[in-house]
C-alpha cells in the first residue's frame, strides 16, 4: 500500500465545528475587527491580547462549575508538566486574572479594555454555533457606576449597527448577591410545587443552578416558567436604583431595549445588569444572540482575589455577525480592489518583474500577476476574468528598452511607458 493511500479522510477535514477562513469571509471577518476595534478605540477603550490558555480553575471559579461551559463544553488539557490548562471558553475570566496580575487597580479608575479572537466550547455544531469561534470583547473594569453599563451596551450596539441588520437589546437585572441569594430560594421553592409540570432535564439542572430552569427551552418548563417568580420583585433598593439608573442613561442616549425578566444568562458571575443583543430571521422570528454581557461585580472574589472589583462588560460573537451583516460592510482597509494586471513575457522580462512589482508597491497601487504564466493570451485572459480595468505588459523588448506597456482593458488602447515615469503615469489614470 502506498504511503498516501493509508491517510485517513477525516484528517484532511478541519476538526469538527472548527472550520478555515479563505477567501472573501477571511477579509470580511478581519474589516469587522477592524471596524468594532475603531469604534472601541473613539469610545475610549484599549486593546489587550492574552494566550489561548489559561489554568483551568480561572474558568471553573470564574464562570461557575455548574455551568454549561464548565461542566459541558470546556476543552481541557493536562500538560507533560502536569498543570491543568484550558482553552479560553470566553474573554472575560481572562481580563480579570490579567487586570489583578499587572497590578491595573493601581492605575487610575476604571480600566476599559477590547480584545477579540479565537475561543473555544465543545458544543453540538449548527448554524452560528461553532466549536472554534470567535469574539470581539469590551470589559470596563474597576468602577461600579451604571452610566458604565449603558457606554458598554452603546458601543456594543453601535458596532453591530455597523452590519446593517435591525438588532434590538434585551436587558435584565439580577441584582446584587443579597438579592440573588434570596430570588434562588423563592425559585427552588416554586420549582418544588411544580415539579411534576418540569422536565426531567430541568428537575436535574434544579439540584445544581435553579436559574439555568428559567432559561430552559424544553416546552413543558417554558410554560411553567410563565408563572415563575420574578427577580424584579425581590430587588433591594440598591439593585433597583442601579437597574432604573441604566435605564435612565439608555433612555437619554436613544439606544432602544426591551426588559426581558426570563433573560438570566448562561454564565455565574453576573450581577445587577445583563443584557443581550438578538436579531431576527426573514419571518420575523428571533434567530439568535448576536452578543451579551453584564456586569460581574464579584468575579475577582469568586477567583479568590481578596478585593471587590466591581466590573462590566460584553461578548459580541463574530462568526455570527458576519453570517449575518450585509455583504461589503466589512472591508478591511488592506484590502483594495486592484487596478492592474501585470503581464511579463520571457526570461529576461521575468527576472526584472521584481523592480516593477516593487514600485507598485511602494507607490501603493494595487496589484494582481501570474508570474509563473508564460503566455500572453493566457495572463490577459486572467486580467479580463478578474475585470481589471488596466494591463501592464512587460515582455523582452520592453525589458531591455527599460518600459513598460499600459493597456487600457476596455478600449485595447495601449501607451509604451519609461519604467522611471511609470508611476507619475498611472497617477494620470482613473
Ligand atoms: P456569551 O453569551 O457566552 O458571553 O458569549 C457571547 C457571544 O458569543 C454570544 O452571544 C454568541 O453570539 C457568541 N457565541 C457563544 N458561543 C458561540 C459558539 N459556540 N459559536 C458561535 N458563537 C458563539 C460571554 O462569553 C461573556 N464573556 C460576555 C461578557 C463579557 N460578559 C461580560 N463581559
Amino acid at each position: 500500500m502506498s504511503r498516501s493511500s493509508k491517510i485517513n479522510k477525516d484528517l484532511l477535514q478541519a476538526p469538527k465545528g472548527m472550520r478555515d477562513f479563505h477567501g472573501d469571509i477571511f477579509y470580511k471577518k478581519q474589516g469587522f475587527f477592524e471596524k468594532a476595534q475603531e469604534i472601541a478605540e473613539y469610545y475610549g477603550f484599549s486593546g489587550i491580547e492574552l494566550p489561548v490558555l489559561e489554568h483551568e480553575e480561572i474558568f471553573t471559579k470564574g464562570v461557575g462549575d455548574n455551568t454549561d461551559i464548565v461542566e459541558k463544553e470546556i476543552y481541557t488539557l493536562k500538560t507533560k508538566g502536569g498543570s491543568k490548562l484550558a482553552l479560553r471558553p470566553e474573554g472575560t475570566a481572562g481580563i480579570m486574572r490579567s487586570y489583578i496580575e499587572h497590578g491595573m487597580g493601581s492605575l487610575p479608575q476604571p480600566i476599559f479594555l477590547y480584545y477579540g479572537g479565537p475561543f473555544f466550547r465543545h458544543e453540538r455544531p449548527q448554524k452560528g454555533r461553532y466549536r472554534q469561534f470567535y469574539q470581539f470583547g469590551l470589559e470596563i473594569i474597576g468602577s461600579e457606576n451604571a452610566v458604565l453599563d449603558a457606554i458598554i451596551i452603546q458601543t456594543g450596539y453601535q458596532i453591530l449597527m455597523e452590519t446593517g441588520t435591525e438588532i434590538s437589546i434585551k436587558i435584565n437585572t439580577l441584582g446584587d448577591s443579597e438579592v440573588r441569594k434570596e430570588y434562588l430560594k423563592k425559585l427552588k421553592l416554586f420549582y418544588k410545587k411544580n415539579k411534576g409540570r418540569i422536565s426531567t432535564k430541568d428537575l436535574e439542572r434544579l439540584e445544581k443552578n435553579p436559574l439555568r430552569v428559567l432559561d430552559s427551552k424544553e416546552p413543558e418548563t417554558i410554560i411553567v416558567n410563565e408563572d415563575a417568580p420574578t427577580i424584579i420583585d425581590t430587588l433591594n433598593p440598591t439593585s433597583k436604583k442601579h437597574f432604573k439608573a441604566v435605564l435612565e442613561y439608555l433612555d437619554a442616549a436613544h439606544i432602544p431595549y426591551e426588559i426581558d425578566h426570563t433573560l438570566v444568562r448562561g454564565l455565574d458571575y453576573y450581577t445587577h445588569t445583563v443584557f443581550e443583543y438578538v436579531t431576527y430571521n426573514s419571518n420575523g422570528e428571533e434567530s439568535f444572540a448576536l452578543g451579551g454581557g453584564g456586569r460581574y461585580d464579584e468575579l475577582a472574589n469568586f477567583m479568590g482575589h481578596s478585593k471587590r472589583v466591581p466590573a462590566v462588560g460584553l461578548g459580541l460573537g463574530v462568526d455570527r455577525i458576519l453570517e449575518i451583516s450585509k455583504e461589503e460592510v466589512f472591508n478591511p482597509k488592506i484590502r483594495k480592489k486592484p487596478k492592474f494586471f501585470f503581464i511579463q513575457l520571457g526570461y529576461e522580462a521575468k527576472a526584472k518583474a521584481f523592480n516593477i512589482i516593487e514600485i507598485m508597491r511602494k507607490k501603493k497601487y494595487p496589484l494582481k500577476h501570474s508570474l509563473s504564466k508564460n503566455n500572453l493570451s493566457k495572463q490577459l485572459g486572467i486580467a479580463e476574468t478578474l475585470s481589471i480595468p488596466y494591463a501592464l505588459i512587460f515582455g523582452q523588448k520592453e525589458a531591455i528598452d527599460g518600459t513598460v506597456i499600459v493597456r487600457d482593458m476596455k478600449t485595447r488602447k495601449q501607451d509604451t511607458v519609461k519604467i522611471v515615469d511609470l508611476a507619475d503615469h498611472l497617477k494620470k489614470l482613473k
